[in-house]
């Protein structure tokens, strides 16, 4: 059976108990709107960790005055009852207040520079500090010995990893594959933004991703010709790009002739969704 809790002492007093018993606690965070995704995140949990606590908030910290903080979508009947069939033990959803108090203009953040303002961080300033300001809260409230996040936000993956290896943070961080729809859209809940006709290009991101991802395979290095070109097809097909960008899957620099481990990684708005995606690969 599930636990909903909304305060953080309920929360403590709960998982003390199982780290007294000397058992393993997996952190899922998220902010609802629970899809195939977040679940498959939970089952991983499972695999690794005696018990699964999935945090649902939708953070204040992360989202721009003019982003979608209000409009983003709050389903936590739902969610529950998707996360008791998953098997996620306990879910912790605070409000803003429990969370950070009263007042969010004076909070102490955490915040990894640098790969914080690149790729999404250009457009979107402040919302990697906003997540590993959360991440970091979530992390100490639950003193979880393990979090799962997904491989989606490859670039909010790859900064929550420097935070806890920068600052000594006794947990360990697990990256699950991306979960996609049959034609390859990626889920997420901003595609609930979607229109039809928008929904049926929007498979055009992956497609776009593999396409990339075959020329590299095939020893094309002229990156920026090839991230330009992806650029105007995807403006062909309707979306507003942000970037794409085929950068070292380590460091997130811009890749080398010589780097082994790339990513492609792709933002775009199509109407009102900023869909994201990526995909990684190794040349030989
Ligand atoms: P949210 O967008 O709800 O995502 C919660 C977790 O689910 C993240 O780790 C995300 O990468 C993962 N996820 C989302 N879609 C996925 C998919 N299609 N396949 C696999 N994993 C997927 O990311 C956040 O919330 C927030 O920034 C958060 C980390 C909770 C901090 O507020």
């Amino acid at each position: 059976t599930q636990k909903t809790v909304t305060t953080i002492a309920e929360l403590s007093s709960q998982i003390a108990q199982w780290h007294a018993a000397k058992q393993h606690v997996a952190l899922v965070p998220t902010m609802g709107n629970l899809h195939a995704g977040h679940l498959q995140l939970v089952q991983e949990g499972l695999k690794v960790a005696d018990h699964v606590v999935v945090s649902i908030f939708v953070n204040p910290t992360q989202f721009a005055p003019n982003e979608d903080y209000q409009s983003y979508p709050r389903t936590l009947e739902a969610d529950c009852a998707a996360l008791e069939k998953a098997g996620a033990e306990l879910v912790f959803a605070p409000t803003v207040e429990e969370m950070y108090g009263q007042d969010l203009t004076t909070i102490t953040t955490v915040e990894v520079p640098i790969l914080s303002h690149l790729l999404c961080g250009k457009f979107r300033p402040i919302h990697f500090a906003g997540v590993t300001t959360v991440v970091n809260r979530l992390f100490n409230i639950t003193q979880a010995n393990i979090a799962l996040f997904g491989q989606k936000d490859y670039q909010q993956l790859t900064i929550i990893k420097r935070m806890v290896k920068d600052l000594y943070m006794p947990i360990r961080i697990i990256g699950i594959p991306t979960v996609r729809e049959a034609d390859g859209l990626a889920m997420s809940s901003r595609n609930n933004y979607l229109t039809v006709a928008e929904r049926q290009i929007a498979p055009h991101l992956f497609a776009t991703l593999n396409q990339i991802k075959n020329r590299l395979q095939t020893g094309e290095k002229s990156f920026t010709t090839i991230e330009a070109e992806a650029v105007q097809q995807l403006q062909q097909a309707g979306f507003k790009p942000d970037y794409v960008a085929i950068r070292d899957a380590e460091t997130l620099l811009e890749a080398q002739t010589q780097t082994k481990h790339i990513v492609i990684l792709i933002a775009a708005w199509l109407g009102k969704a900023r869909l994201i995606d990526n995909l990684c690969l190794s040349i030989a």
